[in-house]
């Protein structure tokens, strides 16, 4: 356990973070608990799923509490069958001033044969929140790979889009 503040903020933490930081990787079983009456798992399931991965990866970019402000579409590819191993990989693309996007992955496992297939993938926007609950400041994210920047380039474009979006509903 890191129990001095300074080093369990990072090194990097003054000027930002890296995405590598912020990377979750969650692994759930589809118990007969998660199932429906297809055998497959239930959508909101995998919802709650989701936003855990992707709240612990927010959470260790920032390092303050964080709040969902919003999910993208979700678009289930595959059905995911009771016994299976579901994995669910979390990783922030993008920082704003005190917002994040976060992307997850979601694969299914079939254990016996260690086929995998890619099920779904979401993106999420979490908010820093100060001790007040009032959004406060999150560290820029520093992309260090061509993939990391084509994300965040990609984060940024959609970030205009949601924003258009629920203001549409406000
Ligand atoms: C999310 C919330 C904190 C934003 O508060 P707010 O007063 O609108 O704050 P601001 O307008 O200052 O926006 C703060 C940041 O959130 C972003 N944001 C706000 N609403 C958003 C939305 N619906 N989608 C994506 N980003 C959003 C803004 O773009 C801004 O980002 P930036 O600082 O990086 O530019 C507030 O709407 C809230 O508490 N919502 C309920 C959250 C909740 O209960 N979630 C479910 C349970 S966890």
């Amino acid at each position: 356990m890191v129990k001095n503040k300074k080093a369990a903020k990072g090194p990097e933490s003054a000027h930002g973070r890296p995405p590598r930081d912020s990377l979750v990787v969650k692994t759930e079983v589809v118990l007969p608990s998660d199932a429906n009456n297809l055998d497959t798992v239930f959508g909101g399931r995998v919802m709650e799923w989701i936003d855990i991965a992707a709240a612990v990866s927010a959470g260790r970019h920032c390092r303050t509490t964080v709040v969902t402000a919003s999910m993208d579409d979700l678009h289930f590819l595959a059905p995911i069958k009771k016994g299976m191993v579901v994995i669910l990989q979390a990783q922030v693309n993008y920082a704003g001033r005190t917002s994040v996007e976060v992307g997850v992955e979601v694969l299914s496992e079939n254990l016996l044969t260690g086929e995998r297939t890619r099920c779904c993938h979401a993106f999420l926007t979490f908010v820093a929140l100060d001790a007040k609950g009032k959004p406060t400041a999150a560290p820029a994210l520093l992309p260090e790979t061509a993939e990391e920047r084509r994300r965040f380039r990609e984060a940024e474009e959609r970030r205009q889009f949601r924003l258009e979006r629920r203001d549409r509903f406000r």
